[in-house]
């Protein structure tokens, strides 16, 4: 008998600032153009949250979405993983507040920081926790406050990313659902090419650091787009074969939400039509943690039970990688 236990997405939730900076706003902050920043990345406008919220507002907001939208007891929830590169605070982790403040009175939880792919690598976490036995209501939020970190002076990198929440529930699966493999890697000589320099352990802030704004996030952004191309095409490969899958075999891509061009151009090299892969960064830019979650909750009404998922992220570090999932039915029978 197969006593395996597969974990399964069994709800999604979302959350969006209501504050819309779209692109004729920022030509009036930058020297930069609609055509410019439409041709070159895909965005029309993104998301920024009010002053005085933070991630874990977002995230609360989210996780709220989810379980009002399910009927789910908050009292159930066991653990909540919080993927951010944007944590409240230095010290003193995310995860813990946003369950204060989604009234998850018996989960335990911890902050995941992989940048753009902190939600991916999270979600193999999430299901490990799952089919272990250990546990069996997982919540799995993807947020990023990136107004917080992101220098509006700079147009190479404001114009690119934006606030928002994403939540996933994870549970033991009743159907086909599972998570099935993954394959992840990370590089550490990325640091070079995409980081906020100072306000770490490495580069502590001062006054000079300040002064010259390295407390923002800082890229090349050539480099990263050639090696989101390289490494998100090259994992997902990796990944089909480890799941004995072709790539007609796979229904939807959910691709991290950079630049569409870098969407469009791993689409064409998988040899996947454009109608399968999900694209919402016209709407919420670069969301970092939150890009995946945000897109299951915008499109989980395409997906079918049995669907089969293709999960590919890149970002900071450098990390990326690929996961395949099987779409299981939701609560809420796939209803946002
Ligand atoms: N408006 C107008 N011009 C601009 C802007 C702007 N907002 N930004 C840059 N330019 C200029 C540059 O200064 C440059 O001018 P120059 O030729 O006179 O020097 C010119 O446009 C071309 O610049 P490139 O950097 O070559 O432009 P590119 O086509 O590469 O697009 C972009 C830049 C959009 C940043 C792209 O490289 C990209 O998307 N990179 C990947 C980003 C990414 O995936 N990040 C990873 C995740 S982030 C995370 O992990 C937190």
């Amino acid at each position: 008998m197969n006593t395996r236990i597969n974990a399964a997405i069994t709800a999604v939730g979302g959350y969006v600032p209501d504050t819309v900076l779209n692109n004729a706003k920022l030509e009036k902050m930058v020297d930069t153009s609609d055509e410019w920043i439409t041709s070159r990345t895909g965005i029309k406008e993104r998301r920024i949250l009010e002053a005085g919220k933070a991630t874990s507002d977002m995230a609360a907001m989210a996780i709220k979405n989810l379980l009002n939208n399910t009927g789910v007891n908050p009292d159930e929830i066991e653990v909540l993983i919080i993927a951010t590169s944007t944590p409240d605070h230095q010290l003193a982790p995310t995860a813990p507040l946003a369950a204060q403040k989604a009234g998850l009175k018996n989960a335990w939880g911890f902050d995941f920081n992989a940048a753009c792919s902190g939600f991916l690598y999270a979600l193999s976490v999430a299901a490990s926790l799952l089919e272990s036995g250990r546990h069996k209501k997982v919540l799995l939020v993807g947020a990023d406050k990136m107004s917080a970190i992101v220098n509006y002076e700079d147009r190479n990198t404001c114009v690119l990313f934006g606030d928002g929440a994403g939540a996933v529930l994870l549970e033991p699966s009743k159907d086909a659902g599972a998570v099935l493999d993954t394959v992840y890697r990370s590089d550490g000589n990325g640091v070079q090419f995409l980081s906020i320099p100072a306000g770490g352990s490495a580069e502590g802030t001062t006054e000079q650091t300040l002064l010259e704004k390295r407390h923002y996030v800082e890229q090349d952004g050539r480099t990263v787009f050639k090696n989101a191309i390289n490494g998100m095409t090259a994992t997902s490969m990796e990944v089909l074969e480890k799941c004995n899958f072709t790539t007609e075999d796979i229904d939807w891509v959910v691709p991290h939400q950079a630049n569409l061009r870098i969407i469009d151009v791993v689409g064409e090299k998988l040899g996947i039509a454009k109608e399968k892969i999900k694209v919402n960064i016209q709407r919420y830019g670069n969301t970092t943690a939150a890009t995946l979650p945000l897109c299951l909750w915008d499109f989980q009404n395409d997906f079918k039970p049995g669907d089969k998922l293709l999960l590919t992220a890149f970002g900071a570090g450098f990390t990326w990688g690929s996961t395949c999932i099987i779409w299981g039915g939701l609560r809420n029978n796939n209803k946002k």
